[in-house]
């Protein structure tokens, strides 16, 4: 089939890559051309495990910055652009709008085209573009009658995103519309039997269970997607609660949750304390919903109370590194981790940021290593009071303290000997449980975790 993705960002990439894999002719299209020039001349503009492979290897992908050329010979249209947040809280959807009005301005049907939101839209979206979209066609004097569209939401996580697009527990298709229902599930036909050659970068997950396939109205489809990653953030603030209980009482929170994990009905994922959630999706989308059931005057206490305890933790490690350091003002906090979650470079939203402002803030001196994300964040943090170093004994060299803020594997296997070796005091805080504890204390380490 011949695919557009409109918005070629961490979920555009990774689906048009895969789609482009399993045999469909798809063609990426974005408003930013330096985006479109590096993928054109074979580079990823984001770092995704396999990414690199996949795309040399994409004979079936092409992009482009006009969607004009192209779309009328497509039969599936993504939309698959940003919706951050507004200030207020609501998504801010000027993107999906302004993407809406490009297919709507350009499109002119010959054979059935199905157009499908993969962005995370409020509820009702759905069916408003779709309206808008149809009206402006007619009025252009287009056969509306050979549109089609449904709500497809993306459930991928960065840093695994094609490994979750090539083998997804689930595709939720919203659409009242036959055809569309049709022309999608032929369009994932490969990923809901797996008939496709196994990508090498991208090998299957051993024992994974068989993708299913749902399918519900347009409204429906864009809740299951608020309502699965507000489960999903109120599972990690849970946790987070236990811990900090757990730590007043001296229980072992990785033996609490190990323990827990173990029921199938609770299971072990996002059951890990930490520094809590960040990232791209989970702060908007939490507060997306919280708007949406406030304009039906709707309370929502439990999510309300996950935001909370998500804030708070950030101020429960500030407590801790106050009790080690005593005074925080003028000493060096040296953070191992910035982006919001390991194998990925997005420092949108990341906690360690949140941490590292609140310990500005009191005067403290905070200098980042990252392994992949300080090209990122370099440009998205110019104007914060951090430096950047360019190796994990550099940020420590001199430091007061080290806050492991991102659970990047690297960390586990430096040689913390050298490490405590250069710093003014040694004091870690393993805000992700990376490191050994007991190794660390032997070496001479004040370890704290979370
Ligand atoms: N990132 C994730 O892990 C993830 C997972 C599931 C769902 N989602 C949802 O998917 C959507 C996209 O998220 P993302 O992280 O990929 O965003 P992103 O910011 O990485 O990418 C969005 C892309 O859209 C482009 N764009 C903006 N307006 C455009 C237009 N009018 N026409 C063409 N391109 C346009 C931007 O230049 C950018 O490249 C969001 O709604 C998000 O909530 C994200």
């Amino acid at each position: 089939m011949k695919v557009i993705n409109l918005g070629i960002g961490y979920v555009g990439l990774n689906t048009a890559a895969a789609l482009a894999w399993i045999g469909h002719d798809v063609c990426g299209v974005d408003i930013d051309p330096a985006k479109i020039e590096m993928l054109k001349s074979g580079k990823a503009p984001i770092r995704e495990d396999g990414l690199d492979d996949l795309l040399k290897q994409a004979t079936h992908l092409k992009y482009t910055t006009d969607i004009s050329n192209i779309i009328n010979e497509a039969d599936v249209v993504f939309i698959a652009v940003g919706t951050p947040s507004l200030p207020n809280g609501h998504a801010n959807l000027e993107y999906v709008n302004a993407a809406a009005k490009t297919i709507a301005t350009t499109i002119m049907p010959t054979h059935d085209v199905t157009i499908v939101i993969k962005s995370t839209v409020p509820l009702g979206i759905n069916a408003a573009i779709e309206r808008r979209i149809r009206a402006f066609v007619a009025q252009r004097g287009g056969d509306v009658s050979k549109l089609h569209f449904a709500s497809n939401p993306e459930f991928l996580r960065e840093g695994c995103a094609l490994s979750d697009t090539f083998y997804p527990d689930r595709i939720v298709i919203g659409t009242d519309d036959d055809v569309a229902f049709k022309m999608l599930s032929t369009l994932y036909a490969p990923l809901l039997d797996q008939s496709f050659a196994i990508p090498p970068s991208v090998p299957a997950p051993a024992n994974r269970p068989k993708t299913q396939l749902l399918r519900t109205n347009q409204t429906s489809a864009e809740m299951i997607k608020y309502a699965s990653n507000v489960f999903l953030a109120l599972k990690i603030s849970y946790i987070n609660e236990i811990s900090g209980l757990c730590e007043k009482l001296g229980a072992n929170i990785t033996d609490v949750a190990t323990g827990m994990g173990m029921d199938k009905r609770i299971a072990p994922y996002f059951l890990k304390s930490g520094l809590g959630w960040g990232g791209s999706c989970f702060p908007k989308d939490i507060k997306a919903l919280l708007q949406i059931g406030g304009d039906y005057g709707y309370d929502m206490p439990i999510i309300k109370a996950a935001w909370d305890v998500n804030e708070n933790q950030k101020d429960r490690v500030v407590r801790q590194i106050q009790d080690e350091l005593k005074i925080v003002c003028g000493k060096k906090i040296a953070f191992f981790g910035l982006t919001f979650k390991p194998n990925t470079d997005d420092v949108r939203n990341s906690p360690a940021v949140d941490l590292a402002n609140k310990l500005i803030a009191l005067g403290a001196d905070v200098v980042f290593h990252d392994p992949v994300g300080l090209t990122n964040a370099k440009k998205v943090y110019a104007d914060d009071a951090f430096s950047f170093a360019d190796t994990p004994i550099a940020a420590a060299t001199g430091a007061d303290a080290i806050v492991i803020a991102t659970e990047w594997k690297d960390y586990a296997t430096l040689d913390y000997a050298e490490i405590k070796r250069v710093m003014n005091t040694p004091f870690l805080f393993d805000t992700r449980h990376v490191l050994n504890a007991a190794a660390l204390r032997n070496i001479g380490f004040t370890y704290r975790d979370c």
